[in-house]
């Protein structure tokens, strides 16, 4: 139980490495937060900074997801779902930016990818495949946040039909819910045919 404890602090605390705002102060001199959307992610990052600091905060906060599960299957693998959960909770409620974040999309891509290639071992239905829908729809649509919203259900609808592990679906509806109420906002503009659409992508 402590073990479980403390990884779900440790995974709380590197999601709440708030990637948009370091990479935007320390490189740019620029608080993303007072810019376009305000939202701490990637999405923003690459709007008000341009291609590269996206990509670089997109990668940067897959990445605490993805070493957060990585790490507790090596060393507590009962803790991988629950301190991935909370590191996706972490991004949007940061400890270390006043606990407002971004929208978990890059942190939830980043715990698909680690939950299937270290807890189910099926990537391709877990993260690839999503992922390529992911890309499709952006690709279709220009908005990220219907690309991500469409994404992650395709990886819990996918996990439901095709593998047993009840955890991991469970947590995958959880961040897709979770993600979905994040971009309500979106969702209403998406409505009004006013989301903004991505051009850096
Ligand atoms: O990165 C989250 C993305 O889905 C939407 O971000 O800045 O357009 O609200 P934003």
């Amino acid at each position: 139980m402590i073990k479980i404890l403390f990884a779900v602090v440790l995974g709380y605390l590197f999601g709440s490495i708030p990637w948009a705002l370091v990479i935007g102060k320390v490189f740019y001199k620029t608080d993303v937060r007072n810019f376009g959307s305000g939202n701490l992610g990637g999405t923003n990052a690459g709007r008000v900074l341009g291609k590269k600091a996206g990509v670089t905060v997109i990668i940067l906060d897959g990445l605490k997801a993805f070493f957060v599960v990585g790490l507790c299957v090596l060393f507590v693998p009962e803790a991988a779902v629950y301190a991935g959960l909370a590191c996706c909770a972490g991004h949007c409620f940061p400890i270390f930016a006043n606990f407002k974040g971004g929208k978990a999309v890059a942190t939830t891509f980043g715990y698909l990818l680690a939950a299937g290639l270290f807890v189910t071992h099926e990537p391709i239905q877990m993260f690839v495949i999503p992922f390529v829908i992911f890309m499709i729809t952006l690709k279709i649509w220009k908005m990220v946040s219907l690309s991500s919203i469409i994404g992650i259900a395709s990886a819990a609808l996918i996990t439901t039909l095709t593998q047993s592990d009840l955890m991991i679906t469970v947590s995958i509806w959880i961040l897709w819910a979770f993600v979905t109420y994040r971009h309500k906002a979106n969702i209403e503009r998406i409505r009004n045919h006013e989301e903004k659409k991505i051009s850096w992508m």
